[in-house]
Order: structure tokens, then sequence, then C-alpha cells
């Protein structure tokens, strides 16, 4: 199983959100090979939009198996006065996943690893999957996390993606238990992926620039 999971970002209204996902259903149901890969669970696409769009591409997504929905932050707090968080629970059955750790939380929001692992925490409260962001090999990660995405700073929304040797070979420093997930991020692209795509220590992408444009995002599904 290979992962492609859609970070959205701050990006998108209502109506663009309903469409690029429109978009991505059609296309797919068209490539037939691509659909039999997501039916056969050879891939899995993990959509992660801004929060207010979760439960209309939720509706959307309910004949799908193998598109699924994650979000890109969610609160280190429970449920509680907390105004203007997202708390796990108001989270629970909407989304399978969480991005957690983002180099971005990290820069703009401060969030520092004691938090981080309070917010893995939290989600697995209400059965949410982390996937856990480290920039590298120095930032500490929860040990039995089952999803570890590796994104060099550098690397991120800069067009310089980083070489498939050295995702290995960061692959192969993090000496990670092999039931852990490694996924990585950095400019990946449907003109780049060809370098990643017989990587078997990597099992999957988080992507970001390729996947504002519905139709790049399909085209680096459709190399796959
Ligand atoms: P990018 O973003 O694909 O634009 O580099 C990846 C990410 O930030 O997760």
């Amino acid at each position: 199983m290979k992962y492609f999971i859609a970070n959205w970002k701050a990006r998108k209204n209502q109506e663009e959100a309903i469409t690029w996902v429109q978009i991505l259903l059609e296309l797919i149901s068209q490539n037939l090979d691509l659909k039999k890969k997501i039916d056969q669970s050879q891939t899995k696409i993990i959509i992660c939009p801004p929060f207010p769009f979760l439960n209309s591409i939720k509706e959307m997504l309910s004949n799908w198996k193998n598109i699924e929905l994650g979000c890109q932050d969610l609160s280190s707090f429970d449920e509680g006065s907390y105004t203007g968080e997202v708390a796990a629970k108001s989270l629970q059955g909407l989304v399978n996943y969480a991005i957690i750790g983002h180099s971005e939380r990290r820069k703009f929001f401060n969030e520092t690893n004691e938090l981080l692992f309070k917010k893995v925490d939290m989600a697995r409260k209400y059965r949410i999957e982390p996937i856990f962001c480290i920039r590298d090999e120095k930032d500490i990660f929860p040990k039995d996390i089952n999803y570890l995405a590796y994104e060099p700073v550098y690397a991120i929304g800069t067009g310089l993606n980083e070489s498939s040797q050295k995702v290995t070979a960061m692959e192969k420093t993090l000496n990670l238990n092999p039931k852990i997930k490694f996924i990585y991020g950095g400019s990946v692209n449907s003109n780049n992926y060809h370098d990643y795509s017989e990587l078997s220590e990597v099992d999957g992408f988080l992507i970001g620039t390729a996947c504002i444009d519905v139709n790049e995002f399909f085209r680096l599904l459709s190399i796959t």
C-alpha cells in the first residue's frame, strides 16, 4: 500500500474544496488502472483539507474505499473551555488521520515536542491515527507511532525535493521499527515522482504544492 497524503494547508474556499474533490473522483473513475489500485488497497489517498470542509468532503467520499480524510492539526487539550481550538473529540468519526508536528506548525505556532506528544495522545484517545512529522533525525518522535513523515524544511514548497538517496539514508539513520510507515514529503510532484516510485523504504508521500491543483495531483497519482 502506498499512501498519498494531500495537505491542502490553509487554502481554498468551500466551493473550490468541493470542486477539487468532485474532479478528483471523476478523474479516478475514468482511470481504471488507478481505480483498481485504490480498490485493491495498493494505493490510499488521504485528503487533509482545512477543518471547515471536512464534513462536506466526508459525505462525498462515503462510497469510496481508500480515499479518506485527515486533519492538519488538532488541539492538545481535551474537550473544554478552549475557545477556537478543535478538539480530537470533535474530529472523531470525521477524520481517520491527523498530521501532527508539521514544520509549519513548529515554526509559525511555536509547537514544541512536549505539545506535539500531547496531541498524539489526544488523537489516539479519540481513535485518530497520528501522522507525525519530523524535519530531520534530531527531532524526537513517539516510538510507538505508526506513521512517520520525514520532511526536510529546505525541501518544503521550494521545488528542491530531496534526492532519493538522501531519503533512504534518513530512513536507515532513523532505524525504525519495520511496522512504522515511512512517509517522505518535500516538493514531490509528477515530474520527480519517478525518483521515489521504486523505493521499498518509502511507504508514501506528503504532498503540498502538487495538490493545490487537482489535475496535478491526479497526474501524480496516475503515474504511480
Ligand atoms: P510541498 O509540501 O509538497 O509543497 O513541499 C509538503 C508539505 O508541506 O507537507
